[in-house]
């Protein structure tokens, strides 16, 4: 769908909010994953949509619509709180930079809800490469120039501008190989077809638990708590490498006020949730803090990211595939 419809299809919500919102939801509400089941958007939301269902009476249904990086879904959207969407922040915002069929702005067509999850990206390499720590990886990296693979979920997807980052600040030649989420890349990767991934935690846990992939550093200064035998990638040996993931939840532009208010009301009570803290915290992520945790603070962050995103795409010449 396209803006124009949807700025007219906003005004028609907004004519009608007092009694959409009264009743909000009274049906079940899709949530637009822009990424293929299994990866950490999908996970993420999974998690949070079960506490939505619980606690509005009506189902919040995943549906997944992957495709250009992430950017194919996010044209889906209109603006009665009935489609929302969780998306990785990183993508939604680079989306439009790299895709000319992206035709929308991060920022002013979306009203955010909440972040989900903030997660540090990890270095993960299959487990039969001859490299049991990050030098001994980078070495080999080095030694073969240009034959070295990486999955991602896309061109501008989290986990492809993670591993550009990571190449750039190793000095190595690593290729790259797009999929429509990262859950698809990690089988290949366990599969043994793929050589790396710059992944996080809400994707590679139960993998690295299972012991078939090797995880060699957390980009991020400090360890953490939940693996503390991952070594920071200063302690590893790549001092400056962080990169951390945050998945997000938005509504559309033009949303009634009152149904963004009962959204942003049961995120914060999702927040409270200690079952749905500890599922999130299990897969090596964080929920956000004091003043992270508002839907303004996620508009504030949704902006900072667009201009670093848009800045590194530019710099680093990144393109669409
Ligand atoms: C990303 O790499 O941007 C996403 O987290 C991918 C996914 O959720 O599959």
């Amino acid at each position: 769908m396209k803006f124009r419809s949807l700025i007219v299809l906003a005004a028609t919500f907004a004519a009608m909010a007092p009694a959409a919102a009264q009743e909000y939801p009274s049906r079940p509400v899709t949530i637009v994953v822009p990424f293929a089941a299994g990866g950490p958007t999908d996970v993420a939301a999974r998690i949070y949509g079960e506490f939505f269902s619980r606690a509005l009476g009506q189902q919040f249904v995943i549906e997944n619509a992957a495709g250009a990086g992430g950017t194919s879904g996010a044209l889906r959207a209109a603006p009665d709180g009935y489609t929302i969407f969780v998306h990785n922040v990183a993508p939604h915002v680079a989306g439009p930079v790299l895709y000319p069929s992206a035709q929308y702005d991060p920022v002013k067509n979306f009203e955010p809800i909440g972040t989900l999850a903030f997660a540090a990206h990890y270095i993960v390499i299959r487990k039969d490469l001859p490299a049991t720590n990050l030098k001994e990886f980078i070495a080999y990296a080095k030694a073969n120039p240009g034959k070295l693979n990486y999955g991602s979920a896309g061109a501008g997807s989290a986990t492809h501008l993670a591993c550009v980052l990571f190449g750039q600040q190793a000095g190595i030649d690593i290729v790259h190989v797009p999929y429509r989420g990262t859950g698809p890349a990690l089988n290949d990767l366990v599969a043994g077809t793929l050589d790396l991934m710059c992944d996080q935690g809400l994707n590679m846990m139960g993998q690295y638990q299972g012991g078939t992939v090797r995880v060699l550093a957390v980009a991020q200064a400090t360890r953490f708590p939940g693996l503390p035998n991952i070594p920071t990638s200063a302690e590893a040996g790549l001092p400056g490498y962080e990169v951390s993931a945050a998945t997000a939840m938005y509504a559309i532009a033009g949303t009634p006020k009152p149904v963004l208010a009962r959204l942003t009301e049961t995120m914060k009570a999702a927040y409270k949730d200690p079952a749905l803290r500890k599922r999130i915290e299990d897969l090596a992520s964080e929920l956000p803090v004091a003043g992270q945790d508002t839907p303004e603070a996620l508009g504030a962050f949704t902006q900072k990211e667009a201009a670093r995103w848009t800045d590194a795409i530019k710099k680093g010449n990144i393109k669409a595939q």
